[in-house]
């Protein structure tokens, strides 16, 4: 594992209490962070807080991203139990069902826009005005390969994501006169429980599509995103980082 340096830096990671999240919970306690873990389920937060205690400074926040003035409230709380939030991965994160987008059940739409892309904006809205006060932020917000390329039956999580990619942008270019970084990662598909949201069918498009010829490894994500929210990257912004096994190479 090469050795990044994060010691003094204060961590929120949403959706960090198993999967991706977690996987990068665990990369940045050992690069030195403080991490404080969002999510909404709060009896598998307790238990992952547990087991991560001995790895670091660990502390929870039960909130769904989805509630706005939740967020503004689990922000607040983290700041006062921390000092400061220097880094912020948007990672919760919802599959839908997988079905053709005619189909497709109208408050099953709307729950995977709320959560994966209204979620990121919310959270990066409660950050960004204590990271511009303070001069220094890093954002990394995990959209994913179907923002880019548009997965069929997947048209809400395609969409929603397309959209992270597009606010990661935009982020990126209004506090781009600051120590701030915003940038996205594009994942490929990674064996989590987000696979029991979607069809078997689904989950074999998907490996056929990655050149690799297997799954993202969860590790391999977390090392990406363990940079992304170092110091040392202090100039790209704005920027989608591939995930994706070989399958966008744009
Ligand atoms: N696993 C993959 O194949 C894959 C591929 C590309 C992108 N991604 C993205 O990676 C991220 C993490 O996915 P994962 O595979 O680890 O999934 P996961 O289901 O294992 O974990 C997601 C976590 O997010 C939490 N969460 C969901 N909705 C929330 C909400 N409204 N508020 C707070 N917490 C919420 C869940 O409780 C869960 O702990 C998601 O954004 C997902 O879209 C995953």
């Amino acid at each position: 594992m090469n050795a990044i340096d994060l010691k003094g830096r204060n961590a929120v990671v949403t959706g960090g209490a198993q999967g991706i999240g977690r996987a990068i919970a665990e990369r940045l306690l050992g690069s030195g962070a403080a991490v404080a873990l969002w999510d909404r389920d709060a009896a598998l937060l307790a238990e992952t807080a547990r087991e991560l205690a001995s790895r670091g400074e660990v502390s929870t926040a039960t909130v769904d991203v989805t509630d706005a003035e939740a967020v503004v409230g689990a922000f607040a709380s983290t700041v006062e139990r921390h000092g400061a939030v220097d880094v912020m991965v948007n990672n919760a994160g919802i599959a839908g069902p997988t079905m053709p987008s005619w189909e497709y059940p109208l408050d099953d739409w709307r729950a995977v826009i709320d959560v994966d892309l209204n979620g990121v904006y919310y959270c990066c809205r409660a950050a960004l005005p204590h990271m511009r006060e303070r001069d220094y932020g890093r954002i990394v917000n995990v959209a994913s390969i179907a923002g880019k390329e548009g997965n069929p039956n997947a048209a809400a999580y395609s969409a929603a994501k397309a959209g992270v990619i597009a606010l990661t942008k935009s982020l990126a270019k209004e506090t781009a006169d600051r120590n701030i970084a915003v940038n996205c990662v594009t994942p490929a598909a990674a064996k989590t429980r987000i696979f029991d949201q979607i069809s078997q069918t689904h989950i074999d498009y998907m490996l056929s599509k990655i050149p690799r010829g297997r799954f993202l490894a969860l590790d391999e994500a977390a090392a990406m995103v363990a940079w992304m929210v170092s110091e040392e990257n202090s100039f790209t912004t704005g920027a989608v980082f591939d995930l994706s096994g070989g399958r966008a190479t744009y």
